[in-house]
């Protein structure tokens, strides 16, 4: 059991690539950490920091209360999984969960009890004869995750472990590692792209781009408050729809003016606008907060839109549908029987509660 924390960590590779640029973040004792970001963002770099297989350029890595940059990876209690599970092809699944304990010179015993829990846990007990080659890909991976377990590490690593399985069985081992962090109450930092896997897994999630921390937070936190656009944009799904327009003032009143459109913004948020009068601002409003009218019961003529419907996606419990300005194009997801017509025109009702305003240059959240 262990906390772990890394200080302004820097990772330079040779030609000067910096794939990870001052980050500190501290993981709790027990915490499920999730690293998010888009390909390249220095998810896998920062894990294999934490890992030992790869050395910081600057800053330190604490597990525990201990420094660990001069402790090489196999001492430092840590078990990580990756993507091509990497098991040994020619050991059955049995000595391929052995392996890592016999050379740590574990009695016999011991890694019989190890292993027979370990499978009994992740329901592979009836595999343990067969070679990796004869798994499917869940399997494979179960066999992964009991590789690390049998370890009884401080910490897990997991490197999008899920990526090479399906759809449905990412699902189905997604509730799996949750169930196994509250049984093993093991600290665990785990890497994906996949911002569902994220909300899902994390109890606080970082949100990576380009080397740095965005956003260290708890999901929904991250979900309802983005410290700025790209984090807005990159959790949820469908993403957030981002419209390029200014804020006005009528009858003093403010309202996003997006020259095809114009909404009322809530006067909550006045304050912080208030430097923004007759600027450019990006407005921002999530594909779940746009209403047909015709259902929407806080429908005003200040909210609504008037837009084209150009593609609808049928997602069996609900529709997608693909809305235009002459300006920009935004998402709304509506009930699965709402089947507007191509190419007219809908009104469209916007949740103002719920609306976001970014700044035009710098992109940070305003409101
Ligand atoms: N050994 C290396 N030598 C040079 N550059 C590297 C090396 N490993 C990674 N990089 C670069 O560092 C950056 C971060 O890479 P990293 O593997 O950490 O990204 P990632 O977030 O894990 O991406 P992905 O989602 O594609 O796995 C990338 O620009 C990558 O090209
Ligand atoms: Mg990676």
């Amino acid at each position: 059991m262990a906390q772990v924390s890394l200080r302004n960590i820097t990772k330079i590779y040779p030609s000067n690539i910096q794939a990870v640029k001052n980050i500190s973040i501290g993981i709790e004792n027990k915490e499920f950490i999730v690293l998010v970001g888009p390909s390249g963002c220095g998810k896998s770099t920062t894990l294999r920091i934490i890992a030992g297989l790869e050395d910081a350029t600057q800053g330190e890595v604490i597990i525990g209360d201990r420094c660990v940059n001069n402790v090489p990876a196999k001492d430092r209690d840590i078990a990580m999984v990756f993507q091509n599970y990497a098991l040994y092809p020619h050991m059955n699944v049995y000595e391929n969960m052995a392996f890592a304990l016999k050379l740590r010179h574990y009695p016999k015993a011991e890694i019989d009890k190890r292993i027979k829990e370990a499978a009994e846990i992740l329901g592979i007990s009836r595999f343990l004869k067969r070679r990796p080659k004869e798994l499917s890909g869940g399997e494979r991976q179960r066999v992964a995750v009991g590789r690390a377990i049998v370890r009884k590490p401080q910490v897990f690593l997991f490197d999008e472990p899920l990526s090479n399985l399906d759809a449905k069985m990412r699902v189905q081992m997604r509730t799996e590692l949750n169930r196994l962090h509250l049984r093993l109450q093991t600290t665990m930092v785990y890497v994906t792209h996949d911002q569902i896997e994220a909300m899902t897994l994390g109890s606080r999630i970082a949100v990576m781009k380009d080397g740095l921390i965005q956003q260290f937070d708890e999901p929904l936190k991250v979900y309802d408050d983005p410290t700025n656009k790209f984090v807005a944009g990159f959790i949820g799904s469908p993403p957030m729809n981002f419209l390029n327009g200014k804020i006005i003032k009528k009858d003093g009143k403010l309202y996003f003016d997006e020259g095809e459109l114009q909404v009322k913004i809530q006067e909550r948020m006045y304050g912080k606008l208030k430097n923004y009068l007759d600027k450019k601002v990006i407005f921002g409003i999530r594909p779940e907060n746009i209403f047909d009218k015709l259902f929407a019961s806080a429908a005003a003529p200040d909210n609504t839109i008037r837009v084209k419907c150009e593609v609808i996606e049928p997602m069996g419990s609900e529709n997608h549908i693909l809305l235009s300005t002459d300006e920009n194009s935004l998402i709304a997801i509506v009930d699965a029987h709402n089947k507007p017509k191509l190419g007219e025109y809908i009104e469209m009702v916007f949740d103002m509660n719920k609306a976001y305003f970014f700044d035009n240059d710098t992109e940070k959240t305003i409101a």
